[in-house]
Parts: structure tokens; C-alpha cells; sequence
């Protein structure tokens, strides 16, 4: 099939990241080391970052060898204005202005609201909402300038529904949804896109607990329409259509990864 555009692209070749730069938060383990790869494998450069550099330097090296593609690794906590400030310089010194951009790092604490306390619902929202704000404002103004970006964020599906115990976490990926639709919108005319990601439930080290207790396990899978957790490989094909040409006209949207979850 050929599209019948300027581009005369093949449809698969609209996938193809080829030539881009992709910065990835929290890409060194959970949904963004398989969407590190993934995106690597469609043609990608990708820088990785979290707040522990050997980890970042150990994913970037193991996705380098796999895919062939040049990759690199930085060291910064999302929570912190001048951490990211200047990853950018060092970003943009030692690997290159930033096409994709990828807001995936973040953290959840759990418990009834009478049990948290002020520090931990800051952390839950500077992680997971200042982070992603900050990231979008650091490396957008390099996309609008080049006339091409994307900015990928990861909300859940806490984004749209919730449950009892999650007020900070499900406060910030609805936040995910607020910073995504005003983004796109502000930059709707200058090439570069702005869409969130909305999993539900995977297999990572944020989900330990649920993992460790058979009961709350079994209490999420009879919640999920096809009757089982997400399988990580599954993120994949979602990261690299978004960042991708084939994505083009997709913009201010989510996209839930979900086992039909929020469809009930
Ligand atoms: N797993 C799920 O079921 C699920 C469902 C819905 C949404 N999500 C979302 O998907 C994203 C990834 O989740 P995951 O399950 O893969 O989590 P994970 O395995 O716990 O990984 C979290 C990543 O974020 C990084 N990170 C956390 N705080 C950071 C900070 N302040 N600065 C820089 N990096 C930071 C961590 O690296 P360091 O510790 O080295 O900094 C780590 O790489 C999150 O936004 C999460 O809310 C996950």
C-alpha cells in the first residue's frame, strides 16, 4: 500500500524513526526500559536518564549492542528544575537536540489519606506532574525551533478512573491528562505532537506489592476485561506509533494500554 502523500512512503516506512533522538526518563528498567529498546529497534538514537547512572549506563550499553543504535546515558532527578536544566546542556553537548521526548519516570505511594503524609503527595506530584511539565518545557522549545517533535507521557489508567489508596498517584496521572491536551494545544501548529500513553496494569518493580500478595493480584485481574496483566512487550508498539510519522495527525489524545480496563 502506498500513501498517497507528498512523502510516497510505504505505510511501514511511516513507523521508522530513523534519524530521530529520543530522550527517555526512568528508561533504565519497567515500561521505559522496553520502550528505550523498542524505540531504539525503529531506528532511533536514545538517550536514557533516572536519578542511578550505572543502571541508565547498564541499559544504554545492553540496547546499543541489541539494536546497533547509538545510545547514552545521563543522570538527573526529575524533581529538580536545575537538574534538568542541566541535563539539557549536557544532553544537548554530548548526544544531540531531542526529537522524541518520553516523560515515563515516576513513583506511586499507596495508602487511605488519613495514613499519608504532606511530603508524600509531593513526591507523587513532582515526580510524576512537575517532571513531565518541566521535561516538556527544557526540550520543546528545541522541537518548535526544528519544526518536529513529540512529547510521549505516561499517565495510567488512574488517569480517567480510580481506587481507594492511590489520591496522590491518581491526582497526577489525571494531571498527565490536563498538561497533555494544553500542550498540544499550544502547539498544535508547530509540528510537534503531545500525547499521553495510559497503561494499566504491568509486571514492574513499582507493582512489587500487588505482585507479592496473591489476593490483591487476583482482585486486579478479575478487573481486566481479557482476564490478565499486561505482558511488557505490549507497551511497545504503542511508544513507536506515537513517536512516529504514522502518528502525525495525532495529537491531545490518551491512549490506554489496558486490557479493556476503563472500556467497562
Ligand atoms: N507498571 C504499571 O502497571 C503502570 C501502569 C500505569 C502507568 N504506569 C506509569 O509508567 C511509568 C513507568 O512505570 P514502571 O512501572 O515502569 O515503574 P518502575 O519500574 O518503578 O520505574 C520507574 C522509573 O522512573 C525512574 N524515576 C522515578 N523517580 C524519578 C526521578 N525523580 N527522577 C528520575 N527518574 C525517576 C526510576 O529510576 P531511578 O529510580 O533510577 O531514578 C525508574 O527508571 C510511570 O510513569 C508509571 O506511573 C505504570
Amino acid at each position: 500500500m502506498r500513501i498517497n502523500d507528498h512523502t510516497e512512503r510505504n505505510i511501514i516506512d511511516l513507523f521508522r524513526l530513523e534519524g530521530r533522538r529520543v530522550l527517555i526518563t526512568g528508561g533504565n528498567k519497567g515500561l521505559g526500559r522496553v520502550m528505550a529498546e523498542a524505540l531504539a529497534e525503529a531506528g532511533a538514537d536514545v538517550a536514557i536518564v533516572s536519578r542511578t547512572l550505572a543502571d541508565c549506563q547498564t541499559a544504554a550499553a545492553e540496547i546499543a549492542r541489541s539494536t546497533g543504535r547509538r545510545t547514552a546515558a545521563f543522570r538527573a532527578d526529575m524533581t529538580i528544575a536545575a537538574d534538568i536544566e542541566r541535563l539539557r546542556s549536557e544532553i544537548e553537548a554530548d548526544f544531540g537536540p531531542i526529537d522524541i521526548l518520553v516523560n515515563n519516570a515516576g513513583i506511586n505511594i499507596r495508602g487511605a489519606i488519613q495514613d499519608l503524609q504532606e511530603s508524600d503527595w509531593d513526591a507523587v506530584i513532582d515526580a510524576n506532574v512537575k517532571g513531565p511539565f518541566l521535561c516538556a518545557r527544557a526540550f520543546g522549545m528545541g522541537m518548535i525551533a526544528r519544526g518536529w517533535g513529540r512529547v510521549i507521557n505516561l499517565g495510567s489508567i488512574f488517569s480517567v478512573i480510580s481506587m481507594a489508596g492511590r489520591t496522590p498517584y491518581a491526582s497526577s496521572k489525571a494531571a498527565i491528562g490536563g498538561l497533555t491536551r494544553t500542550l498540544a494545544l499550544e502547539w498544535a501548529t508547530k509540528g510537534v505532537t503531545v500525547n499521553s500513553i495510559c497503561p494499566g496494569p504491568f509486571a514492574t518493580d513499582m507493582n512489587r506489592q500487588l505482585l507479592n500478595d496473591p489476593v490483591k493480584y487476583q482482585d486486579f485481574v478479575a478487573r481486566i476485561p481479557m482476564g490478565r496483566w499486561g505482558d511488557l512487550h505490549e507497551i511497545a508498539g504503542v511508544v513507536v506509533f506515537l513517536a512516529s510519522d504514522a502518528a502525525s495527525y495525532v495529537t491531545g489524545t490518551e491512549l490506554f494500554v489496558d486490557g479493556g480496563w476503563t472500556a467497562q
